[in-house]
């Protein structure tokens, strides 16, 4: 098994271990018990999850003396909702969990955002272990604290920071993750490589057949090498002020694409086509070095990863997305960038993160890298 500490320096106490190893939901309950004691679990899961994985886990904690009970909710992007963290917050306080009690999010980043800000909120803040179950919650979504669902207006718009105590990665779970859901993954690993490690870039590039045929040895050094990557830039947060928007790479496109796409594309999908794009405005913008753009879109590809914008997508559309984005964060649309595989670009003035002229983005999004 392995052992990765997430440090956070302004509250020594809400530092938490990540976990990777096989086998680990055999062990689940006495890693919770010791990192995160409760009276009593909620284990909030998803419908195709809770199927597979649910009342194992309940099963578990039961036989170890842990007193636990199951919250599903639909599977699904469109149900990272209020509504869906409404209805599962009152199911707990029907049934009565009170202050002493924790939450547990088995799922993938859609049940680790609504759950994680289910805890965040409940009874002013409860516990909360994740348990993650797909590979782009195990590698990102599971990491840094970062809970909320979607409204009308936008992703992940209404939310909270919530530290959980320990995350729970078993690889195991990742033998029933469709095929298209590994790939999703990847391209977040991806991204992980592009900001921080060109060496993990070659990797991801050479072992394509074997993460694709999620071979334990392959699937083990993504998820260490991309949880140590992710832990470390938000620690390094802290003290290199915004490094943490590098995480964004891929992002101000991606959620536009969602945005606009309406759930027909998946997370990770939406992210490659953002990478592709945003590595493309790096060049014309000449902050990275030629040819970045061209091997970001060959390793997305290998694994079989989106590079056009989905049919419908209108140009217009898409800058309509990003400026809502940017209401919500009261600024400019901004990318970050990388500067070569493996280095993100920074400014001595602007920071980890660039304005680029909408003529520009414009421009690379009408000459779309899929349609080339
Ligand atoms: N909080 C963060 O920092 C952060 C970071 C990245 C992404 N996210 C969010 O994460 C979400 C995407 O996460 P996701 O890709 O895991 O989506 P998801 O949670 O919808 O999972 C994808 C699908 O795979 C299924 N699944 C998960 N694990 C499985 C398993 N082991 N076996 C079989 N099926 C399984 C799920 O039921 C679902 O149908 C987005 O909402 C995104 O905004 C959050
Ligand atoms: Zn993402």
């Amino acid at each position: 098994m392995v052992k990765i500490r997430v440090p956070i320096s302004e509250h020594r106490d809400a530092s938490y271990d990540i976990r990777i190893g096989r086998g680990l939901l055999a062990e689940l309950p006495e890693l919770v018990r010791a990192a995160c004691p409760a009276a009593r679990y909620a284990v909030i899961t998803d419908s195709h999850i809770g199927k597979l994985y649910g009342e194992q886990v309940v099963t578990r904690l039961h036989d170890a003396t842990l007193p636990a009970e199951l919250f599903e909710f639909p599977a699904g992007e469109w149900n990272k909702t209020r509504e869906t963290w409404a209805a599962l917050s009152d199911r707990m306080l029907a049934r009565q969990f009170g202050r002493d009690c924790a939450v547990l999010a088995l799922g993938g980043g859609v049940v680790g955002d609504v759950a994680g800000f289910v805890a965040a909120t409940y009874l002013r803040g409860v516990p909360y272990v994740q348990v993650p179950t797909s590979l782009l919650a195990m590698i990102d979504s599971a990491i840094g604290g970062k809970t909320g669902v979607d409204v009308p207006a936008g992703k992940n718009l209404l939310g909270a920071f919530h530290q959980p105590r320990l995350v729970i990665a078993d690889l195991d779970v990742l033998t029933s993750l469709p095929a298209v859901q590994v790939a999703a993954g990847v391209a977040e690993a991806v991204k992980h490589g592009v900001i921080a490690d060109a060496d993990y870039v070659a990797f991801l590039e050479r072992e394509c057949r074997a993460v694709q045929a999620k071979d334990a040895g392959a699937l083990e050094h993504v998820v260490s090498r991309s949880v140590e990557i992710k832990a470390e830039v938000v620690a390094a947060d802290e003290r290199e002020a915004g490094r943490r928007a590098t995480l964004n790479f891929g992002h101000t496109v991606g959620h536009a694409v969602e945005a606009t796409a309406k759930f027909a594309v998946l997370h990770g999908e939406a992210i490659a086509i953002g990478m592709a794009c945003e590595a493309r405005l790096a060049e014309a913008l000449e902050i990275a070095e030629r040819g970045t753009a061209d091997r970001i879109r060959g390793v997305l590809e290998g694994y079989g990863l989106p590079l056009a914008l989905p049919e419908p997508a209108a140009v217009d559309d898409l800058i309509a997305a990003m400026q809502l984005d940017k209401k919500a964060r009261a600024g400019t649309v901004r990318f970050a960038l990388p500067r070569a595989i493996g280095a993100m670009h920074r400014d001595g003035k602007t920071g980890w993160t660039v304005a680029a002229p909408e003529a520009l983005v414009r421009q690379v999004l009408a000459g779309s890298p899929g349609k080339q």
